[in-house]
Parts: structure tokens; C-alpha cells; sequence
């Protein structure tokens, strides 16, 4: 019986297992003949199943299913030319008023429904989360084409996959990038999961927010320093950059951050930019229109450290990155994006195991960087997600949703949503037994047979009452 696999994260893949599906992406990638970013020659383009050879026939008999609750070109497209080009087949809802969807149905039946028409499935919803309740339903391999705000691990995929081609002979490897993140950092998943992924490969991240509140969420920034093991840089290194960086940046989120292994050394000895990732404001995400935002044109890019910068962006562009970039050599997206099609076609193989040695289910299960407790309560109970657009409070999927959280920390009390990620830092404990309820944190990790609450309210509606030392607090 072999492992499922789901990838609703890009921790859901280990640094290993991204190496080998690029050591794939490049095989299927030289079979496919170089794939340019001006277009192909008519040639080139009448590519036949005999000429990418054993891959041609790879998932003969395999099924993609694309079920698209969002908009994309790049993502859904990509993937299915990418089954296809494997040989396989592609069965496709992207437009939620032409299926059940309209009617009522919810992610988790479809899920299951799917499920056996299907291989694997290619999810992209606007809630954060969703494609982790997709996974809890069905019975194949669910990967995440871009949930809400939360990630967009294929798309970490494609962007490192362009800078290890580019980069292979000048850097030998991925680690120790020098890279500038810039846009709407709070609204882009692929922000989310390309941080994830780049402090992991022990890069220096230098964030430019397209405007102000634009800055990368608390929590996801939270996980970069204490699960990823980021450090703020001291602002006396590099300074240059800093000061260049932070001027339309708001204030919490003026930061950049190093990782310890790569250090103070490597920001010294390392000025020149290897990336700029720009990234469009999500307007779907915000309530509001963006008064201003930052554009990164030749202006932008003129000074010497981005010389040799390959500028990325996960596309579609909307005024943020000037088109006259196009034509220079430092310009990496429409590479980027025709990337798309040999990555997922490894990832597609290496979750279907088409290929034997490069099957995801040889290896680990995944990085996580802490074994974090699930905690889970039945539902309608105890706390529940904060995040407005979480899956949990969708009116038609919230229902299948489990009341679950990772247990992050006790002792400086932090809750994890197991669907969306976003954390609760403060909560009340109640315990069933004695029916008192108190800060938590409070008790120390001594937990059981207990209940949790967003507030002291919700924790006396259901008839607790103060512990002595949480009065005593109030009163003071
Ligand atoms: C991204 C997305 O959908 O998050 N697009 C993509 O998949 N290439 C980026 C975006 O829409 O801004």
C-alpha cells in the first residue's frame, strides 16, 4: 500500500525531495527541447509524445483532476499540459457556476467524489486552508494550487527551480541566496511559501513591502524567526540595502532577515542581489484599493548590486513590474512561468511514483520543522480559528472541518489552525473537570481534559468560572 501524499505546503516536501523533483524537472525539461521565454520556433513547437521519449508514456492511463474555485492561466494550464505531456489525461472544473458548486456542493463531498474519477487532484480556492480540507476528504494526492492567502507551494517550485537553472554555474546549489521580496508580501501565497522555502535553503531575505501594511503577515513572520531559525540583521551590515529597502516599508515589518548558519559573514562578504521577487497587489484579498504602489523598473534595478539580479514574478503583472524589463537578460519571469510545465510534470510523477527512484513516497514525510500536538475539539466548542477566511468558517465547508490546532507553544501560548496556519497567541484554558478556566500559559504544560477559549466570555457562556490567580489578574 503505498503513502499518501498531499502537498497543501511547501514543508510538506523536504529540501531532499525538492532536489530530486528538480533533477527530474530537468530531465523532462531536456526531452521536452529548451523551452524559451520569447516562444518557440514552429519547430520546436510541434513537439510529439516520441520525441520527450520514456515520459511521453509515463502516465499512460493516469488522470489529473483540476478543480479551479479561482481564477489562474499559468497554474491550471501548466499542470494539465504537464499530465498531458506525461501521457496521461485531464479532467477539469475551473468555473465553480458551471459545476456543483453552484448548486451547494461542498469542497469535501467534491473531494470525495472525485476522488474516483481521478489520480490526483489540483486544487486553487479562495479560502485559506482549503486545500488541507480537500486533502482530510479525498482518497488520492491533493496538491495545493494557491489556497487564499495562505501558500502556493508549485509556484515556490517553479520560482526556485528558474533560479537553480539560472544560477547552476555561477552558485553550484541553492543555498545562500541573496534575495529581495517586494509587493503585497501580507496578500501573495506565493510569498508565504517562497519565504518557507528560501529560509530553508539558508538565503538572506530583504523585504520591500509594496505599501505601507503590505508586510509580511505576524504570523508567517513569526515562523520565519522561530521556527526557521531567521534572525533579524543587524542593521549596521548592509546597510545600503536597508536604507534603499525600507522607505516605503512600515514599520513592524522593517526587517530583514538572515539565517544564523549563513550569518553576519555572508551579508558582509555578499552585497550583490542574486533575486528580486515582485509581486502584484492582491486586490482580491484587500478590502481596499492600494493608494500607492511600489515599481520595479530600470530605475529600480540601476544600482550595481542588481547587475546580475534575476528578476522573478510569479505573474500576472499589473503595472508593478515595468514591461521595458522585458527584453533585459536579468529578466527571468516568462522563463519562470514556462518552467511550470516540467516541474509539475516531475512533481506529477514523483506523487504518482511514474518514475521509481524518484517516487515522494521513498522519502520522509515531509519537513516539519517542529512535531507540534494536535489538539482537537468537538465541533462547535472551545476555540476556533481567528482568520476570517479560513475554511472553518466557509458557510458551506466549515461544517467538515474538524476543530483542530497545532499546539505550538504552552508556556508563551501560541495555537496553530491546522487548516490555514494562522496562529492564536493568546487564549483562555478551561478545565472540564474542575470547571475553572485560566490564561493559558499559566499552568504549564500539564493539559489534560481540557477545553479552549478565544476570551473570557465564550469561556463563562459555557458556565466556567476564573481560576483565583486569573481574578487576581483582572482585579490588578
Ligand atoms: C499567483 C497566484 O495565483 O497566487 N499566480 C500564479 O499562480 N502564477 C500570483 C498572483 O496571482 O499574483
Amino acid at each position: 500500500m503505498t503513502e499518501l501524499r498531499h502537498i497543501t505546503s511547501i514543508n510538506d516536501l523536504t529540501n531532499h525531495e525538492i532536489e530530486t523533483t528538480f533533477s527530474l524537472a530537468d530531465k523532462y525539461l531536456s526531452e521536452l527541447g529548451d523551452i524559451r521565454p520569447t516562444g518557440r520556433t514552429a519547430k520546436k513547437r510541434s513537439l510529439t509524445t516520441h520525441r520527450i521519449g520514456r515520459s511521453g508514456h509515463a502516465g499512460t492511463g493516469s488522470i489529473l483532476a483540476s478543480l479551479f474555485y479561482e481564477p489562474s492561466t499559468r497554474t491550471r494550464l501548466s499542470f494539465e499540459s504537464a499530465m498531458l505531456r506525461l501521457g496521461g489525461g485531464t479532467i477539469t472544473s475551473s468555473d465553480p457556476a458551471t459545476s456543483s458548486a453552484a448548486k451547494g456542493e461542498s469542497l469535501a463531498d467534491t473531494a470525495r467524489v472525485v476522488s474516483s474519477y481521478a489520480d490526483a487532484i489540483v486544487i486553487r480556492h479562495p479560502r485559506d486552508g482549503a486545500a488541507k480540507l480537500a486533502a482530510q476528504y479525498a482518497s488520492i494526492p491533493v496538491v495545493n494550487a494557491g489556497d487564499g492567502g495562505h501558500e502556493h507551494p508549485t509556484q515556490t517550485l517553479c520560482d526556485l527551480f528558474t533560479l537553480y537553472r539560472r544560477e547552476k554555474q555561477r552558485l553550484k546549489n541553492l543555498n545562500n541566496l541573496n534575495v529581495v521580496i517586494s509587493g503585497d508580501l501580507r496578500g501573495s501565497r506565493t510569498v508565504h511559501s517562497f519565504v518557507y522555502a528560501l529560509a530553508r535553503f539558508k538565503a538572506r531575505i530583504q523585504f520591500v513591502p509594496g505599501a505601507e501594511g503590505m508586510g509580511l503577515p505576524p504570523h508567517v513572520e513569526w515562523r520565519l524567526r522561530n521556527e526557521f531559525h531567521c534572525l533579524p540583521e543587524d542593521r549596521k551590515v548592509g546597510e545600503d540595502d536597508v536604507d534603499l529597502f525600507y522607505v516605503t516599508a512600515d514599520q513592524s515589518h522593517q526587517l530583514s532577515l538572515i539565517t544564523p548558519e549563513t550569518g553576519i559573514k555572508m551579508a558582509k562578504a555578499k552585497k550583490a542581489i542574486d533575486v528580486i521577487y515582485v509581486t502584484r497587489f492582491q486586490k482580491e484579498r484587500w478590502k481596499d484599493q492600494a493608494q500607492s504602489y511600489l515599481k520595479v523598473d530600470s530605475a529600480f534595478l540601476k544600482d550595481n548590486k542588481y547587475k546580475r539580479t534575476s528578476v522573478l514574478h510569479p505573474l500576472p503583472r499589473v503595472g508593478e513590474l515595468d514591461i521595458a524589463l522585458d527584453r533585459n537578460p536579468r529578466a527571468a519571469y516568462f522563463q519562470q512561468a514556462s518552467f511550470g510545465v516540467p516541474v509539475r510534470m516531475a512533481l506529477i510523477a514523483a506523487l504518482l511514483d511514474f518514475e521509481g527512484q524518484h517516487s515522494l513516497e521513498k522519502f520522509a514525510s515531509g519537513f516539519r520543522p517542529d512535531s507540534h500536538v494536535l489538539y482537537e475539539q468537538p465541533r462547535g466548542s472551545g476555540i476556533v480559528c481567528a482568520n476570517p477566511n479560513c475554511i472553518v468558517h466557509d458557510p458551506l465547508d466549515g461544517i467538515y472541518a474538524t476543530n483542530k490546532h497545532y499546539i505550538v507553544d504552552w508556556l508563551k501560548p501560541r495555537l496553530r489552525c491546522f487548516y490555514c496556519e494562522n496562529d492564536i497567541e493568546s487564549f483562555y484554558v478551561g478545565h472540564k473537570k474542575t470547571r475553572h478556566y485560566g490564561l493559558a500559559g499559566e499552568a504549564g504544560k500539564h493539559m489534560r481534559d481540557v477545553i479552549l477559549f478565544a476570551d473570557r466570555t465564550a469561556a463563562e457562556a459555557a458556565g466556567y468560572k476564573a481560576r483565583k490567580s486569573l481574578s487576581r489578574v483582572a482585579k490588578a
